[in-house]
This record gives structure tokens, C-alpha cells and sequence, in this order.
């Protein structure tokens, strides 16, 4: 989950490129863009490329049905079921398709660096793997959430500029002091997004695909809210990060999410800064709460 509104916090405690805390990449080989090599040769155990497989077997097993059609379908075209994907032969394929590149970083990037590679096409992916004991949960993104959560969806056309955009926006919301709300609308579409299908809700997020329980949950419990997706709305929601989201945020398509965030937000941040942040259970009054798949 890349863009945290903590990200800087970690790094004004830690002393980047450091081995002395709570970042647990490896940061001594970066260069100033945060991105090092792959390395793919030499930097997976076998026991690495195992894990990757298992985690791969439980998420594939959980998707169809209920992730939307260009995750399902360019996941199977990336035939990445066997061990951890070689970015470089990834990023063959994916420029080809929409422009975007592959890039690996040693984990979470400062806020600026993670924007600038969004602006220019770069999607950075995490080296390294998560261990056996996060199987089921993991603090910090790893290359599994990384690459299988985020990448099939760069695939697509409107959501691959929209990324783009959103990275033109980072930098522009970091001069205007609009970053907490631009990271809840990351959260809310990128990470955690719900779109609608003929046959139902599915899920575009990646917080969520990458996801051994949320998965289900997010379709199919009756306890969160899943409310149709409106900008000003999302950035003055709260979410939570220690458990599943008590609501998700439903775009109608792709178009909806590029049109709906093209304005210049400038003037909706002056409006937000006015206002007091909603709780992330919140469900205003008139507002629609769209009933789980069945
Ligand atoms: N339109 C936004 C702005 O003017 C930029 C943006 C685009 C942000 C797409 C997010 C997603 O700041
Ligand atoms: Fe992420």
C-alpha cells in the first residue's frame, strides 16, 4: 500500500538508508529515486519462489467472480504462477501495452519519489518477500502485494493514465498541503475500490486482491458500508489500516475514476481543510448503501 500518509513519518524517525529501524529494506544500494536492482538471479531462495506460489495458489483460488475482468484476465496473460516475476520481462510486456515501466525499490519510497515515478510510468514493486509467519498478514507492502495486487491493473488503458495523473496530483497536492486527503482517495480506489459489473460488485483495489480474507468479506458481509464513489466525499473519510475497511467506495467504471478526479483540486482542498474528517463507519443521510453480492 504504497502511498501512506505515514510514509514520511517513518522517514524522519529513521535514518534513511540506515539499517538501524522500522523500514526492513534494505536502502544501501538505492540511488536517488529509491530504485535498486531486481536481482532476481541471485536474491530469492528457493524457499522464496515456494512461498510466492502458496500465496499465489490461495489468491488465484479466490478471484474469480469476484475481481473485475482486466485483473483476471491480465493476471493469467502475466503467468506468474510459478516463483516471484522477473520485473524486467513484466515491464517488456506492459510497455508494450500502456507505457509503464517497472521499477524495484528496497520498500516504501518517501512520498515525493513514489509520486514522481507515478507521473513518468513507473510502477516501483518491492524486492523482497514477505516470511512464512505474515502468510495471512503483513504490516509493510511486499512484492506479493506489490506486484499481484497492482500490476494486472496497469494493463488497462484509462486506469494506467489515471495512475499517471494521480502521481501529476501527488506532487502538486504536496505544495498545496493536500496530501491526507489525496492519500484517502488513494486508499478508498486504488487500494481498497469496489467497481460495478453486470453480475455485481467486483474489486478493483489492490489492498484488497492481495488479500486472504478481505477478499470475501468485502462482496460478501453484511457489515461494512459499500457506498457509490464521489471525490469530495472519500478525501474527508478516515480509514482504518489495522483491520478490514468498514466502507468501500463504488465506481461505475474506469472513465468514472480518470473523469470524476480530473478537476483541479486546489479549490476542493481549501473546502476540506474547513471541514472535520468523517469516521470511517460513517454513512451520511441520503446516501446509498448498495447491498452485498448474493
Ligand atoms: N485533478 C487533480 C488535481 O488537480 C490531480 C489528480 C488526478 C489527483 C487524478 C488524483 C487523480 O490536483
Ligand atoms: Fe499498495
Amino acid at each position: 500500500m504504497s502511498t501512506n500518509p505515514n510514509t514520511d513519518d517513518f522517514f524522519a524517525t529513521v535514518a534513511t538508508k540506515s539499517d538501524s529501524g522500522a523500514l526492513r529494506g534494505d536502502y544501501s544500494q538505492a540511488d536517488a529515486n529509491y530504485v535498486v536492482a531486481q536481482n532476481w538471479d541471485t536474491f530469492y531462495t528457493p524457499e522464496q519462489h515456494a512461498l510466492w506460489r502458496r500465496l499465489y495458489a490461495r489468491q488465484a483460488k479466490l478471484i474469480p467472480g469476484r475481481a473485475c475482468d482486466v485483473f483476471i484476465d491480465s493476471l493469467k496473460a502475466l503467468d506468474v504462477s510459478q516463483g516471484i516475476p522477473r520485473f524486467d520481462r513484466t515491464t517488456e510486456a506492459l510497455y508494450k501495452a500502456t507505457g509503464w515501466q517497472l521499477v524495484a525499490v528496497p520498500g516504501l519510497v518517501p512520498d515525493h519519489t513514489f509520486f514522481e515515478h507515478l507521473a513518468n510510468r513507473r510502477f516501483p514493486v518491492t524486492v523482497w518477500l514477505r516470511e512464512e509467519h505474515e502468510f495471512d498478514y503483513i504490516v509493510e507492502p511486499d512484492v506479493f502485494h506489490d506486484f499481484f495486487g497492482h500490476v494486472p491493473l496497469l494493463f488497462n488503458p484509462i486506469f494506467a493514465d489515471h495512475l499517471q495523473e494521480y502521481g501529476k496530483g501527488g506532487l502538486k497536492a504536496l505544495k498545496l498541503d493536500g496530501l491526507a486527503y489525496l492519500a484517502r482517495l488513494y486508499w478508498y480506489t486504488i487500494e481498497f475500490g469496489l467497481i460495478r459489473s453486470e453480475q455485481g460488485l467486483r474489486i478493483y483495489g489492490a489492498g484488497i486482491l492481495s488479500s486472504g480474507g478481505e477478499v470475501e468479506y468485502c462482496l460478501s458481509s453484511d457489515q461494512p458500508r459499500r457506498v457509490p464513489f464521489q471525490v469530495e466525499r472519500i478525501m474527508r473519510t478516515l480509514y482504518k489500516i489495522d483491520s478490514y475497511q468498514e466502507t468501500y467506495f463504488v465506481i461505475d467504471d474506469f472513465e468514472q475514476l480518470f473523469n470524476d478526479t480530473a478537476p483541479d483540486f486546489t479549490p476542493l482542498y481549501e473546502r476540506l481543510k474547513q471541514q472535520d474528517a468523517l469516521p470511517a463507519n460513517t454513512l451520511l443521510a441520503g446516501e446509498t448503501n448498495l447491498p452485498p453480492n448474493r
